[in-house]
Formats: C-alpha cells, structure tokens, sequence
C-alpha cells in the first residue's frame, strides 16, 4: 500500500493507471476509520483493480462552532485498517495541498442543501461538494463509494456527478451499526458512557417510527411527535430535526403513503448525531 501526500503525486499515479487501462475506485473519509468506512471499502475492491482511500479533515465544512479542532484522529490505526482492506494508495494530504493561501472557489447546488443538515449547517454542503470535486480532479476515479449514513451528502453528491457531467459511477453504501443499533461514527467517540445511552434513542426512535408506520400511522406529524416525546426523554439530547421527506427530492411529506425518507438529527450534549432510515408503507 503506497501513502501519497502531494496532488502531483497522486495526480501522476492516477494518471498512470489509466494509461494502462486500470480502473480505479475511491472512497473519501475525514479518517479515524469505523467498520463503516471499511464496509465502502469492500464494496469498492471488487469492482475496479486499484482501491484509492483519502483521509483528509476538511476544514470548509465546518461551522465555526464545530469541532474542526478536537476532530478524532489515528492515522496508524487508520494505515492498519486500509490495508487489511486491500487499499492500493491513501491520499493523504495536509490542509496546505488542498487549500492554498489564495484558494477561493466553492461549489453550491440550488435546491438539495436547503434541507435535513443544510438548514442548521450553512456552510457544510458547499464546503463537502467543493472538496469532493477537488478529491475526484486528483484521484480521477471511475466509480466513488458514499455511505447512505450521511444519505443528503450521497444525494448531494449524485447530483453534483450529474450536473458537472463528470465520468464518475456513485453507489451509496449501507449504514453499518454497532450491535445495539447505534450507526457508526467517528463522533460516537466524543460519547460518554451516560451520552451513548442518549444516543441509542435515534435508532429506537427509527425503529419505533417503522412499527407505526406498519400498524397503519400514515400522518408524518403524528410520528414526529411522539418520537420528539421519546428522544427527549433521554438525558442531554437537543433535536435539530425529525423529517420524514421524499427521498429523492428532500422535500418534506405530510402523509407516508410511498417510500419515504426518515431523516434524524440529534445533538446529544455536544456531539452531533445523524441517523436515517428509507420506510416503504407498501411492503
Ligand atoms: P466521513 O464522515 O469520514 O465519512 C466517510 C464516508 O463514510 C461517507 O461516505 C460516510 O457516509 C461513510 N460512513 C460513515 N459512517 C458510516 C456508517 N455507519 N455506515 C456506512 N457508511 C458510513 O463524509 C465524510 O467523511 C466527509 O464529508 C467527506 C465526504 C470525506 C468530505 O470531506
């Protein structure tokens, strides 16, 4: 497994893969590496003959208030687990390469960003696309692995693929969960033990949303509440949103009558925590 640290570098390699007919897949990360991130990983292997990991904290992405700073980091651990993954090369470039001193372009998308995480984070969505379109110029992948965890980021993304016309093939990868139901995430590393226990109302909440649903609750406001009702019942938790919307669009729905998106996000103390799930009444 080889680590390169430079654009010129990674660009070069890239550049020579294809000359021999390699393809080549990738999978972005901001690192500290969770089974969810390996889970793109073994999606990617097979497809294509190199596997191209970046880890790269994105500063753009973060609000001011964020935790750009106390990020998790472990790039050895990270190093360990991209091999055993069968990774070929690791981006693995400082904040320097990215972004240079007169750096001043930003991507935005018109409709897609103005939900779910969008309305709380301004700046999150242009600061991901823009580095996004930045990570594929330099790796030049044919196909990119997203996690359906941060599924607006994986809409996002898709549409950005489309309208720039990039030649690029996106598959959304499953959320992998720990054993109780918590979905992974580096964040789920700030939680103490009293935290984790607050952060287990998300997946219930989704669970307790799809039993509803199965026993016939088709209207979305009804559901909000009584999953307000429990997520509050958890000690230290704040919500940003409950929205059940179209799971193509965002837009909010009133009544579940086709499949439809279950986004969630919850702070719990300072940790900020998503979960999603896609609910089809039909079934
Ligand atoms: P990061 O949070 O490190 O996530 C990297 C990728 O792993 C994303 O595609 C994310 O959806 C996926 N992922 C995270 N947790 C997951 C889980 N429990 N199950 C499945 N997939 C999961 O997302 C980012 O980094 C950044 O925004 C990035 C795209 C790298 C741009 O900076």
């Amino acid at each position: 497994m080889e680590i390169l640290k430079t654009k010129k570098h990674m660009q070069e390699w890239s550049v020579g893969k294809k000359k021999t007919s390699k393809t080549i897949c990738f999978v972005p990360t901001m690192g500290y590496l969770h089974q969810g991130h390996i889970s793109l990983l073994e999606k990617g292997k097979p497809l294509c003959d190199e596997l191209v990991l970046s880890i790269f904290v994105n500063p753009t992405q973060f609000g001011p208030n964020e935790d750009l700073d106390t990020y998790p980091n472990n790039i050895e651990n990270d190093l360990r687990l991209a091999e055993a993954a069968g990774v070929t090369v690791v981006f693995l470039p400082q904040k320097e390469e990215i972004y240079p001193d007169d750096f001043q372009t930003r991507i935005s998308l018109d409709f897609l960003p103005d939900h779910l995480c969008g309305k709380s984070r301004p700046v999150f969505f242009g600061g991901i696309v823009t580095v996004v379109t930045k990570l594929f110029n330099i790796v030049m992948p044919d196909v990119t692995i997203f996690g359906k965890k941060d599924y607006q980021q994986f809409l996002i993304i898709r549409q950005m693929i489309r309208d720039l016309d990039l030649n690029i093939k996106i598959l959304g990868g499953e959320i992998v969960r720990e054993p109780d139901g918590l979905a992974m995430s580096s964040r789920n590393a700030y939680l103490t033990t009293e935290q984790r226990e607050s952060a287990l109302s998300l997946s219930r909440s989704l669970k307790m949303a799809e039993q509803a649903i199965a026993g016939g609750e088709k209207n979305s406001g009804v559901i909000v509440k009584q999953l307000t009702a429990f997520i509050q019942s958890f000690s230290q938790t704040r919500i940003d949103y409950i929205c059940f919307c179209d799971p193509q669009t965002l837009e909010p729905v009133k009544f579940i009558d086709k499949q439809t998106l279950l986004s969630l996000a919850v702070q719990v103390d300072k940790t900020r925590l998503i979960d999603n799930i896609i609910i089809d009444p039909i079934q």
